[in-house]
């Protein structure tokens, strides 16, 4: 066999439209074996998007999303699953199913495999044990659990497959500082065991430094001028930092201003026409407190 190439994902020239609404253009990136990547950008500008290619979930209307050497869209349903098998996904929100309770849960991706169930048990509280949860848990449902216990089961339940890439979508999003901190850990402890790849979809600047190798930053298609390249940012966590760029600083910094400012541009009713002008007013639009805007 050959010797397996230092490239795990690779997007070549990607584009992605749903119906009229082009979300993606022309993004390049690679991740090699080993590293793990964190993609940045605004809500709404693909990043979930760009994890359902890697795996795909999603075909690309453009460009192609090649996964191990190969292009995800020229194989068919059965192999896809097949190599699905190799990717753990943590989904944003947790995506547990609501009706199995926590052990079922974890179980689920191995029953589906054929994992007996002597091994199934062990790989369940092992993988409960790794993410820092007590066995009793076990026989919990869904509802019964914080938001950082949900996130801590769909971990357990994604390394349970012992993935080769590990997909996180949004890890830390509505959880404490602290908690985020143990989540923040526990990829990089989950990492460290196999060695696996990792992309983590993130707007947590702290899981940026503590985790990535590398970030790539997109920016939302509808307001990237035209020729310019979607991905704003393309380095290693030290280099965002000095990035001078003030789309990325903004987002760095959190500063909001800028956003703001476009976004009441973006909602602003048209202007008014000039003293003089005789046209009918009516179809401007009147402000709340009843003076035309
Ligand atoms: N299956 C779909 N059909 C149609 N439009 C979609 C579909 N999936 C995503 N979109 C659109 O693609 C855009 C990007 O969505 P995506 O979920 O990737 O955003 P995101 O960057 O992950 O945002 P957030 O940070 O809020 O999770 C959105 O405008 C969304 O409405
Ligand atoms: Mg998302």
């Amino acid at each position: 066999m050959a010797e397996p190439g230092p490239v795990l994902v690779e997007f070549d020239r990607v584009g992605m439209r749903f119906g009229p609404q082009a979300i993606l253009c022309e993004v390049s990136f690679r991740l090699e074996r080993g590293k793990t990547l964190a993609v940045i950008g605004e809500s709404g500008c693909g990043k979930t998007v760009t994890l359902k290619l890697i795996v795909g979930l999603l075909k690309p209307t453009d460009g192609r999303v090649l996964f191990d050497g190969n292009a995800l869209s020229d194989l068919g349903e059965r192999e896809l699953a097949k190599e699905r098998l190799r990717v753990g996904f943590l989904f944003q929100g947790a995506a547990l199913f609501d009706s199995l309770n926590v052990f079922d849960n974890i179980a689920f991706g191995m029953r589906a495999i054929g994992v007996a169930e002597k091994e199934i048990v062990d790989r369940v509280r092992r993988h409960l044990q790794e993410v820092g949860l007590p066995a009793n848990v076990e026989t919990k449902m869904p509802a019964e659990l914080s938001g950082g216990m949900r996130k801590r089961v769909g971990l357990a339940r994604a390394l349970a497959l012992n993935p080769e890439l590990m997909i996180y979508d949004e890890p830390t999003t509505g959880l404490d500082p602290v908690m985020s901190d143990v989540i923040n850990q526990l990829i990089i402890r989950a990492r460290s065991q196999a060695p696996r790849t990792s992309v983590v979809v993130t707007h947590d600047m702290n899981t940026v430094r503590r985790v990535a190798d590398r970030v790539v930053m997109l920016f939302p298609l509808a307001r990237l001028p035209a020729g310019e390249r979607q991905l704003i940012f393309d380095g290693t966590p030290e280099e965002l930092d000095r990035c001078q760029d003030p789309r990325v600083r903004a987002f760095v910094e959190g500063d909001s201003s800028e956003r703001i400012e476009q976004i009441e541009d973006e909602s602003a009713p048209p202007a008014p026409p000039p003293e003089g002008d005789t046209r009918d007013l009516s179809t401007f639009r009147a402000r709340p407190d009843g003076t035309p805007g």
